[in-house]
């Protein structure tokens, strides 16, 4: 069985790699790390650095995951901020912000970065679309899930399997895995 070091402290996203990932053959291993996270308007170059990083410092191929929520009436806020906001302001803060907007539409997006060793960094991108929900639903998944919903339902009111087929992440994973193969 292939395996993948996911260098990750957050148990969510290492979660849901794992199962994604399971369903395919590979087995993903955690370490929890850490890398620089280089400021950047964008996730690719700051999940590639981070590959990259990681694997020279552990000398071993990795896969790092940079994700963010874009909220389009905050013109993609909080975007690459998106740890420091949830730390900061958390949902209920985040809801705070959208008081009033009637335009609810949000992109969730998740940038796969893998390197090997002396190696440039190839990354992966998924996105999904969804609204902000007026007020936090459901308990499941972490961050953002409970106010981000897709087709009615929040993330949060999904379990994980359900989320795991249409999420941002379950797209990247699925390039990065079609590159692998
Ligand atoms: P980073 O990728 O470590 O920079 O953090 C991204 C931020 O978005 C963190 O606060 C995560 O908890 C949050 N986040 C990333 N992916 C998801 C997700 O699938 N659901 C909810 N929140 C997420």
């Amino acid at each position: 069985m292939r395996k993948v070091l996911f260098v990750t402290g957050n148990n969510g996203k290492f979660r849901e790699a794992k199962d994604i990932l399971a369903n395919k053959g590979i087995e993903v291993l955690q370490e929890t790390g850490g890398y620089p996270e280089i400021q950047e308007d964008d996730l690719e170059p700051i999940a590639a650095y981070g590959a990259k990083w990681a694997s020279e410092e552990l000398k071993m191929p990795v896969m790092v995951d940079d994700s963010g929520l874009f909220i389009w009436a905050l013109n993609g806020f909080p975007g690459p901020y998106s740890a420091f906001v949830e730390e900061r302001l958390g949902n209920q803060k985040t809801l705070k912000l959208m008081e009033g907007e009637s335009n609810r539409r949000a992109t969730f997006k998740s940038v796969i970065g893998y390197c090997e060793p002396g190696e440039e960094a190839f990354v992966f991108t998924g996105t999904v679309e969804g609204q902000i929900a007026y007020e936090e639903r459901g308990t499941g998944g972490f961050g953002y899930d409970p106010i981000f919903e897709y087709q009615g339902q929040t993330f949060g009111e999904m379990e994980d399997e359900e989320k795991n087929k249409v999420s941002h992440r379950r797209r990247a994973l699925d390039k990065f895995f079609e590159w692998l193969e």
